[in-house]
């Protein structure tokens, strides 16, 4: 099993968890978070000069999947979560030792 971490727009949100569905993930947990990446955020301009703003909000998906389902699940986050513009996100993949279903004995792994 992978935990796939997907850093994503929130305004891509509803796209990518219908997108997910549709190859039958379901289970994900979804945080809102704010982060940087490499432009280290926004610079705006304005009359009175330049100000930064380092923390720009993102999505944060987590969703732990069998490995055959890693490359599709890959696929259908870039897929819709993409606009070609600087900060689409990142998404990055973890082992996962163990599942465990607390409301029954059931362990996966
Ligand atoms: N190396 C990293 N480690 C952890 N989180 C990251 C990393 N890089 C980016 N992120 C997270 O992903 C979000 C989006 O990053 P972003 O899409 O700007 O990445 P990027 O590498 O700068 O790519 P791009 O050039 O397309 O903007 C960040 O706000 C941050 O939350
Ligand atoms: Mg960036």
């Amino acid at each position: 099993m992978k935990m796939i971490v997907a850093i994503i727009r929130p305004e891509r949100l509803q796209f990518v968890k219908d997108g997910l569905k549709d190859i039958g993930i379901y289970g994900m947990t979804i945080t809102h978070v704010t982060g940087r990446g490499e432009q280290m955020g926004l610079v705006f301009t304005t009359r009175v000069g330049k100000f930064v703003v380092d923390e720009i909000e993102k999505v944060k998906i987590e969703t732990v999947v069998e490995d055959d389902r890693v490359q599709t699940v890959i696929d259908t986050i870039r897929g819709k979560a993409q606009t070609g513009h600087p900060g689409d996100g990142k998404i990055f993949i973890m082992p996962v030792l163990e599942s465990i279903r607390i409301r029954a004995d059931e362990t996966t792994g």
